[in-house]
């Protein structure tokens, strides 16, 4: 009764998604493909993906059903889910011919920071339930390629631990619990971590169908772990599952407003980067109290579902910031021309959160890692074939209309 109750609640956050063991040990048949198959081969291994739909289709198959809902799934009827990819697919791209271009250059900086390629790991909760390594795995993946791993409040590791996994640059997710001595304690340790910057994610608030259904929620050991890692004092090893989700429910804030960001910069010099924007009014108030990066997003469609797609938000963003913060987006990132279109219009990085959750599931490590090289690839491939030299310099004139 009380986890019934408690799961709208204690699915925020992403602070507590899990399945319970019974449903995790049932290993999902892909019988029903779910949306967006493609006509590859059903037996697919990880060494054989060549894009990123090859990846969700091994995930299908190797998940449990739930587990792979969680990943796949959006708000409500999913029309902004669907909307993230189908805007991508709106966009044309206009290129020039013969512009003598061989390669490109994929460096580039976010928030003084260097990395090798444009796209960046997004936070994404509970990845100890899509692989066993978990997000130590996508750490080490993101090290490797010299891209940044946006660390979920929920990854289901420690920031420590995380942190000791691999030392590419990381970005450290909040979400903030009520008691603010909690998250000053969180944003301390990040800060001595050497994370490169905080990241507040402020659309909050999952209602998606499918979860609900599978009454999918963080297994107990899981859930206790993570309470323990965030530094909730009171959590005692003896409570039960029940206890420790209706304590999770009531110990994050979802209430916040613009003044927590004074309190936020007085409790850390790392920069300071809002998730969650679609509106260029907050893009401007983002500026106002001095945010350092703004990251465009609907939270892939999981959130308030009938918002519009990220990348359609991006341009007028772009504009409303006036280059005072760093823009970046993320949603609906499927192919690296994505990656192209959210640069022209003005997108410093894009972020990625399902397809690497499915290459984490599919090959844990080595299927991150080539993950991001398939987008690299095709990022590569599509702007030598657009004409450009460096992606700090793709201009709009490449996007039809
Ligand atoms: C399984 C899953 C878990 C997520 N967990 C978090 C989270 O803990 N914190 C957060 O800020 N965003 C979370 N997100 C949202 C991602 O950071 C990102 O905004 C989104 O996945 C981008 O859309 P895409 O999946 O189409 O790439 C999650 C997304 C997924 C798919």
């Amino acid at each position: 009764m009380m986890r019934r109750r408690a799961f709208g609640r204690a699915l925020f956050g992403g602070a507590a998604a899990l399945a319970s063991a019974s449903q995790v040990e049932a290993k999902g048949e892909a019988e029903a493909l779910p949306r967006d198959s493609t006509d590859a081969p059903a037996a697919l291994s990880p060494g054989d993906a060549v894009c990123v739909a090859d990846f969700r289709r091994i995930a299908a198959v190797q998940l449990p059903r739930p587990t792979f809902e969680y990943i796949e799934t959006g708000s409500a009827d999913e029309v902004t889910l669907r909307d993230n990819v189908a805007a991508f697919q709106r966009i044309k791209l206009l290129p020039p011919i013969l512009s003598g271009v061989a390669t490109t250059d994929l460096s580039t900086t976010v928030l003084g920071v260097p990395i090798k390629l444009p796209i960046l790991l997004a936070p994404v909760a509970a990845q100890r339930m899509y692989h066993p390594h978990g997000a130590l795995a996508a750490a080490r993946a993101a090290a490797a390629c010299g891209t940044v791993f946006g660390v979920s409040s929920s990854a289901a590791n420690s920031i420590e631990e995380i942190a000791a996994a691999a030392d590419g640059p990381k970005w450290y997710q909040l979400y903030v619990p009520k008691n603010r001595n909690i998250a000053r304690r969180l944003v301390e340790r990040a800060e001595k971590l050497s994370y490169k910057a905080i990241v507040v994610t402020v659309d909050l608030g999952e209602w998606k169908d499918a979860d609900r259904r599978n009454r999918f929620m963080l297994p107990r050991e899981m859930l206790l772990k993570h309470l323990q890692d965030v530094g909730f004092p009171d959590v005692d090893p003896g409570m039960s599952h029940d206890q420790l989700i209706a304590y999770n429910a009531a110990a994050w804030d979802q209430a916040l407003s613009w003044d927590f960001f004074d309190w936020l910069r007085s409790a850390t010099k790392l920069p300071l980067i809002i998730k969650g924007i679609l509106r260029t009014d907050d893009a401007r108030r983002a500026v106002d109290v001095g945010l350092d990066g703004i990251v465009v997003s609907n939270h892939g469609g999981r959130r308030l579902d009938g918002v519009p797609a990220s990348i359609d938000r991006v341009a007028a963003i772009v504009e409303a910031v006036g280059g005072k913060a760093e823009v970046f987006m993320d949603g609906g990132v499927r192919r690296g021309t994505d990656v192209v279109k959210a640069l022209a219009l003005g997108a410093r990085a894009v972020l990625i959160g399902r397809p690497y959750a499915w290459a984490l599931a599919a090959d844990g490590e080595a299927g991150v890692r080539r993950v991001v090289e398939l987008l690299r690839d095709e990022l590569q491939n599509a702007l030598v074939a657009c004409g450009c030299r460096s992606v700090r310099d793709v201009p709009k004139s490449l996007l039809l209309g």
